[in-house]
């Protein structure tokens, strides 16, 4: 297949699905009637979505679909009596299922999103996003005619540090802010890679559909490693600005209400973790708003003092919002939101500690399905971050500034 084709291939086969679709209109849950969940790849973060779904009060898990017999039978052990299916279109066939959540692997979060909304089910699905811009505008259209409530993976987007930050920005002690810095670090032992993981001894082509998740890829024979390595791979993943920089992007656009990105850069390389993978490892994003403000974002898999985090600077303060960093001094490493006065501008300005609890994200996710309100992490977030990604992605891949008509247009090399 040559380039092109293989290009059009995937593209068709990614955003064939729901095309010209009239979108079913469900009746409304009463305030005590119980929401029936359903899952799509219930893999290492679907496992976690599990639990924390079955733990919100008056939600049932009732279906699972995963590709693969050993992510089937994890889930049945942990939510005994569910129907489990290898295929996702047989669970959305299911009449007795309110609302689905998807945690299959990045290629192929767009076509499960749009068969979910199709089959009218109400959706949470990871971050990020969509795999490409493409896929995005197809997402974000396909919420649109719909009356689905739709939750993104941007756990964030529940917590309390971003509440702070919004008020201490609308409050006005923050000042105009023309630059954001943000970072993620993380470090493995010598000799392992971040992010690789072993192959299960049962992983062969028996026990895993592999055309379901090829979900349109060119046609090859069974590879168990990319099976469970996706996430090291372009044709399936995002690198680690689709991982963890969209946590931080929507954080800072939430925070700030920025809308999209009118260019991006990108630089780094395959620097740390030469064991064949093809996205990056060390990263250096910068995005360019239209309000005067650039926001950097840069990313290592050698050093982790640092943990992550996102420094907004004002000409009337500074919020400091970070994460797992290696504090020696008070031996801690949880996350902390902080408010600094620029005394230039603020003489009389004290310091702030944030202290608003996190609310739980997916249970923000069941409330909104009997309430039909729209969920913290909204659909329109997800597509405003996954844009700042492609961007992004594109930039590194094209190795050149990319503006935003330009991404649009930008073949999605892999
Ligand atoms: N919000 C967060 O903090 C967070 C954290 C980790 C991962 N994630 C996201 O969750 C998603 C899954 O990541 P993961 O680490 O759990 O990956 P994983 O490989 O552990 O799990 C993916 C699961 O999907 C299954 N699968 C693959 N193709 C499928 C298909 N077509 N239909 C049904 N099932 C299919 C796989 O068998 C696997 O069980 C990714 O999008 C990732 O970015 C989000």
């Amino acid at each position: 297949m040559t380039d092109n084709t293989r290009r059009d291939f995937i593209k068709q086969a990614a955003l064939g699905t729901a095309a010209f679709v009239a979108y079913p209109t469900l009746p409304v849950l009463g305030a005590n009637d119980r929401v029936r969940v359903g899952m799509i790849g219930v893999g290492n973060r679907g496992q976690e979505l599990l639990k924390q779904a079955i733990s919100v009060p008056n939600s049932q898990l009732v279906a699972i679909a995963d590709v693969y017999t050993r992510r089937r039978d994890e889930a049945k052990k942990m939510a005994p009596g569910i129907q489990t299916f290898d295929d996702h279109r047989r669970l959305l066939d299911m009449k007795d299922l309110d609302a689905v959540i998807v945690a299959s692997p990045l290629h192929a979060h767009a076509r499960h999103f749009l068969d979910t909304l199709a089959a009218g089910k109400d959706l949470y699905s990871e971050k990020t996003m969509t795999w490409s811009i493409a896929e995005a505008d197809q997402c974000l259209a396909a919420v649109k005619s719909s009356d689905r409530v739709v939750q993104i993976g941007l756990q964030w987007e529940s917590g309390g540090a971003l509440a702070d930050a919004r008020k201490w920005i609308k409050d006005g002690i923050v000042g105009k802010v023309t630059q954001v810095n943000s970072w993620m670090s993380r470090n493995t032992p010598h000799g392992k890679g971040q992010w690789v993981r072993p192959v299960p001894s049962d992983c062969t082509q028996q026990n895993v559909n592999w055309s379901a998740f090829l979900n349109g890829r060119p046609d090859r024979p069974f590879d168990p490693y990319r099976l469970i390595n996706w996430r090291l791979f372009w044709e399936f993943a995002g690198g680690n600005v689709a991982e963890n920089g969209v946590h931080q992007f929507a954080w800072v656009m939430s925070a700030m209400d920025l809308p999209l990105p009118t260019a991006a850069s990108m630089s780094g390389g395959i620097f740390s973790e030469k064991d064949g993978r093809e996205v990056p490892d060390t990263i250096a994003v910068t995005l360019d708003f239209p309000q005067d403000i650039v926001v950097t974002w840069q990313s290592t898999f050698s050093n982790r003092h640092y943990g992550l985090g996102e420094h907004i600077l004002g000409s009337d303060g500074t919020i400091e919002h970070t994460l797992g960093e290696s504090d020696m001094v008070k031996a801690e490493s949880g996350e902390h939101i902080r408010y600094f006065p620029e005394k230039v501008n603020r003489a009389q300005g004290t310091a702030l500690h944030g202290k608003t609890p996190d609310q739980n994200h997916m249970g923000n996710w069941i409330d909104c399905i009997r309430t039909r309100k729209t969920p913290n992490a909204s659909a329109e977030l997800g597509y405003r971050s996954a844009i700042a990604v492609h961007m992004a992605n594109l930039a590194y891949k094209h190795k050149q500034r990319v503006t935003l008509e330009a991404a649009k247009s930008m073949p999605v090399e892999i």
